[in-house]
């Protein structure tokens, strides 16, 4: 489905946020949705929808990433007003579930999904209350919109305020509250430890998905199929060395997520990086656009 940019705004320092109509209804949507958005780089990326379901039109806000590899830069210089994207439909994998109240925990861009759910715990008066850290006030998008909303709302600017106390906020589990966090690995990281105690179910996080870094060693990779060899050099991934020596390969994000560059390893022990497969037991197969090599050569079933 194709979307114009109608708005772009620069909501936070490094942060702009783009707002998307289409000519046709767009899909429904509920708070914690992401949309997949197709740059014309062909490169796709997932941005959680930050505006208001109830709108026939969508908002999406992208924090630039100091590594991007053309993802959050393209859009940084490139898409102004005027400007078609290609999104999928909605997609909820962090759905704001029913619950006697809410504790929300966002770090950076990772307001983003949250919005949509306190706007909807508002409709429904259910009780809530926001923590939301970032490196400082400058860089933390939403904040004005966000201190309307009164004292359930904390800010805390790393550079004024330090850390969000997790283990103070969500020390003592409390029934019928639903805890939603997302932001940046270790501050989830944070929150689950801080959990631990609390009912099954009743904390929901999202990561952020952002460019994941290539470093690590050089290493081959052999094509068990074609027979190609490639050196799959520091900075470069699985997937790049083999589209340049030639070797047809299936991809979608290039981020590790979506699943479509899966491909089974037949010798060798990969350095898995990805955020698509289950890794508490042994897979045979890696995402070859993030995942990287243990060993000096890995054999592809490609
Ligand atoms: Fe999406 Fe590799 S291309 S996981």
């Amino acid at each position: 489905m194709n979307v114009t940019i109608t708005a772009r705004t620069t909501v936070a320092t490094g942060v702009v946020a783009l707002t998307l109509k289409s000519a046709d209804d767009l899909p429904p949507w509920r708070p914690g949705a992401h949309v997949d958005v197709t740059l014309p780089n062909g490169l796709t990326r997932q941005y959680s929808l930050c505006g208001d379901p109830a709108d026939q039109e969508w908002r999406i806000a992208v924090l630039l990433e100091p590594s991007s590899r053309g993802g959050s830069s393209w859009i940084h210089s490139e898409a102004l007003e005027g400007t078609t994207l290609t999104v999928s439909e909605p997609r909820n994998l962090f759905d704001l579930v029913a619950a006697e109240r809410y504790v929300f925990v966002a770090g950076g861009v990772g307001i983003t999904p949250i919005l949509p759910m306190i706007a909807e715990a508002e409709r429904s008066s259910i009780p809530w209350t926001l923590w939301y850290g970032g490196r400082s006030r400058s860089t933390m998008a939403f904040t004005d919109d966000l201190e309307a909303l009164g004292d359930r709302v904390h800010l805390v600017p790393g550079d004024t305020g330090g850390r969000i106390p997790v283990a103070e906020v969500l020390g003592t589990p409390e029934a019928g509250t639903a805890v939603y966090c997302c932001g940046p690995a270790p501050m989830v990281e944070a929150v689950e430890d801080a959990c631990r105690a609390w009912e099954p179910g009743a904390l929901h996080v999202e990561r952020f998905v952002a460019d994941t870094p290539r470093d690590g060693d050089a290493f081959e990779v052999h094509c068990a199929v074609s027979g190609v060899d490639v050196r799959v050099e520091e900075g470069v991934s699985v997937l790049d060395a083999l589209l340049e020596a030639g070797v047809e390969a299936d991809y979608s994000c290039t981020q590790g997520f979506c699943g479509t560059c899966e491909t089974r390893v037949v010798e060798g022990v990969p350095d898995h990086r990805d955020d698509y497969l289950d890794h508490s037991a042994p897979v045979d197969t890696m995402m070859i656009c993030v995942s990287r090599s243990r060993c000096g050569r890995l054999v592809l079933d490609l």
